[in-house]
């Protein structure tokens, strides 16, 4: 099974995502992240995302930014996007209904329904990035669980 990250710079938020991840999955599973933006693209995680995932002894800092390309739409299994502008924008390059059935908003597809959105960090401070970090972990808890228990993969 194969699980695409997803938002809007892939410097931030995704690419904790996908380290959080990594951490929670049986190594058969790949996770990976992307942007629907390329403005970053090769440019490694922000030095504060680094130092976030660090100070949970998670090492992202060799990810690199990469934009979502349509070839993703059928390599992966489940498409995570952070915000409803990411979904928007991923769901409108789904180019059948089972490319689009692949999408979902992280945090709703992880049972948190208060919260929509993973809030940008990018302008924010450390403690901004650490309270996404609370988040993520969270949600790929819960998507794990589902993953997992769904025990067909
Ligand atoms: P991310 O954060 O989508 O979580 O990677 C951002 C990174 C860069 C920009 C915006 C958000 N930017 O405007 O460059």
């Amino acid at each position: 099974m194969k699980i695409l990250m997803v938002c809007l710079g892939n410097i931030c938020r995704s690419p904790l995502a996908e380290g959080i991840m990594k951490t929670m999955l049986p190594g058969n599973f790949f996770v990976d992240s992307a942007g629907t933006i390329s403005m970053h693209e090769g440019e490694h995680p922000d030095k504060r995302a680094i130092k976030t995932a660090a100070n949970h002894h998670i090492d992202i800092s060799n990810q690199k930014s990469r934009p979502i390309t349509k070839a993703d739409f059928d390599t992966f299994d489940k498409i995570y996007c952070m915000d409803i502008e990411v979904y928007e924008d991923v769901i409108s390059k789904a180019q059948n209904e089972e490319q689009h059935q692949k999408v979902s908003l992280f945090l709703s597809a992880s049972g948190n329904y208060k919260n929509a959105e993973v809030p940008d960090p990018y302008w924010g401070d450390m403690k901004d990035f650490e309270d996404v970090f609370q988040l993520l972990n969270r949600g790929c808890e819960e998507i794990k669980n589902q993953i997992l228990s769904a025990n067909t993969f």
